[in-house]
């Protein structure tokens, strides 16, 4: 997989699509999504294309072993390198949250559907230019400590449900540990289940920023994944630990 570190400040949510996918781009699209790094590589995932859910031409869903947090965690942080390869490659994409399976695939495999993708042709001028063309949280609201601006920045630009940016990054003062945590707003109109389900899937995204700037700096680590107990306002869901 190429560095996809770029993307990250070029990436948008496609809503507008200029034409249709050829056959060969199907096939390409494909090829992308079998050469993504899961997570966990134990933890089986499978993405299926089918007609679109949104205002583009495929949806590309994905069926993971079941809706818990961790495997929405894996979600996002596979469906954060599908987007930005996919948009490398040129395509338009966008995030389905509230999707619904087709009936009669809800299931597949013994995984269970989770959440799609919309993809479509956009024009190259469609893709950001700068930092500035995000709308984001200020990177001191959501990141304590000092570490390189520039993977802060990427952290900071991750894509979320509804842009409500559930997380908090807090960076040790040898600067040797990364934690990354949900951040639950002390209010919320939207169930609180639909938000624990798309704030995992959230921070998966956030944890994929993360992984991809820290591989373009070349830093090394190793990455844990590990959900605490869901109390109070903040609970920790990945570590990063610096060589
Ligand atoms: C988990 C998730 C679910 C999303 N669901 C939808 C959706 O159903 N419809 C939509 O138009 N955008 C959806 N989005 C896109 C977000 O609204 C968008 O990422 C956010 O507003 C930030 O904008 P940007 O992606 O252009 O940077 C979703 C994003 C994420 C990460």
């Amino acid at each position: 997989m190429e560095d996809l570190y770029p993307m990250i400040f070029r990436r948008y949510s496609a809503r507008r699509f200029s034409s249709h996918l050829a056959e060969k781009d199907q096939e390409r699209i494909q090829l992308i999504l079998k050469e993504l790094t899961p997570l966990d590589p134990k933890a089986a995932h499978e993405f299926v294309l089918g007609p679109s859910k949104g205002r583009g031409d495929v949806s590309i869903n994905l069926y993971m072993k079941d809706r818990e947090p961790a495997s929405l965690l894996q979600a996002g942080f596979l469906l954060e390198e599908a987007d930005l390869a996919l948009e490398q490659a040129g395509y338009g994409i966008c995030f389905l949250g509230m999707a619904k399976a087709e009936k009669g695939l809800e299931q597949k495999d013994g995984l269970v559907f989770l959440m799609s993708l919309d993809c479509g042709q956009v024009l190259k001028e469609s893709f950001r230019k700068s930092p500035d063309d995000f709308t984001r949280n200020y990177i001191n609201d959501i990141w304590a400590g000092e570490f390189n601006p520039e993977i802060k920045q990427a952290a900071r630009l991750s894509p979320s449900a509804i842009n409500s940016q559930p997380w908090q990054i807090i960076s040790s003062a040898d600067q040797k540990k990364i934690e990354v945590f949900r951040k639950r707003a002390p209010f919320n109109p939207i169930p609180d289940e639909t938000m624990r389900f798309f704030h995992f899937v959230d921070l998966g995204i956030l944890v994929s920023h993360l992984k991809i700037a820290l591989d373009h700096f070349k830093i090394p680590y190793a990455l844990e994944a590990v959900i605490g107990p869901e109390e109070g306002r903040l609970t920790r869901v990945a570590v990063f630990t610096l060589a």
